[in-house]
């Protein structure tokens, strides 16, 4: 009896967790007024020079590590030796996971969207600034999380393996432009806290590498699709633009390995 009882709310809280629309009942921060993700609407968006290119430190290395399956996404956990600063980021952060949102074969599964458009794909990688020692403290600051934003889009056909290594690629200065805005957390408790940056161009990925993503299943043992968080009013809250740069120096390649 008290294992059935038990059973069930465990069924619940993940039902909870698994739909986005009852994540107010499980935090009352998910009701917020700055929740994230939005729809960027382009001829909204103010460009801002002081929105420099990022510098990144330690994203240059080649790491291979375990993908981590949290039960709402996968998850790579990163050293903090990865850093980024400047984008007017007031403090340099420092990496702490990425992990990447989808839909369901092969359909479109981002959590932002440009002009109402939604990507097959989005990639988080989540920074909190370098004083701080994990996520849940630096929930605690307005800008104490900095999360960089990719988006993928399905192009070609390429083999890839291996869904439990990772490789992963940036150059050290990526001068791409991108779009900022004051946002939150897109899991519970909806932490509003994150400065986010979201890249517009967009990371190639083949029809394989997507369907891979497929074969994952949530704790309940539901297929791990469409976890993203759908889009949430702006508020009134302005989305920048980083315009105005120079043009390309270099540019971000990310290899992600799926399929087993
Ligand atoms: C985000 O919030 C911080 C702190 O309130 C503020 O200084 C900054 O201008 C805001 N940034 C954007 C893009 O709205
Ligand atoms: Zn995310």
């Amino acid at each position: 009896m008290v294992n059935q009882r038990r059973h069930i709310s465990g069924a619940v809280y993940v039902l909870l967790l698994t739909a986005p629309v009852l994540w107010g009942l499980v935090s009352q921060t998910c009701n917020g007024r700055s929740q994230s993700p939005v729809n960027i609407v382009t001829s909204k968006v103010l460009p801002d020079e002081r929105l420099t290119p990022f510098h990144f430190t330690g994203y240059k290395e080649t790491f291979y590590g375990s993908l981590i399956n949290t039960g709402h996404s996968v998850q790579l956990n990163l050293p903090s030796s990865i850093q980024i600063k400047g984008g007017n980021l007031d403090d340099e952060y420092k990496a702490i996971q990425f992990h990447l949102h989808w839909g369901k074969d092969g359909g479109r599964g981002s959590e932002h969207t440009i002009d109402g458009e939604k990507f097959p794909m989005e990639m988080h990688i989540v920074h909190i600034k370098e004083g701080y020692d994990s996520l849940a403290e630096a929930s605690k600051d307005s800008t104490g999380v900095a999360v960089l934003g990719f988006f993928f889009q399905v192009l070609g056909k390429h083999n890839f393996k291996k869904m439990s290594n990772i490789q992963y690629k940036f150059d050290n200065t990526n001068t791409k432009p991108y779009f900022r805005y004051n946002g939150s957390l897109t899991t519970p408790d909806c932490a509003e806290a994150v400065v986010w940056t979201l890249f517009e161009s967009t990371i190639p990925l083949s029809r394989n590498q997507l369907a891979a993503f497929n074969q994952l299943r949530f704790y309940d043992g539901q297929k791990m699709v469409n976890n993203y968080r759908p889009v949430q009013p702006l508020n009134g809250r302005q989305v920048y633009y980083s315009s105005g740069q120079l043009a390309l120096v270099s540019s971000l390649l990310l290899v992600v390995n799926v399929s087993h």
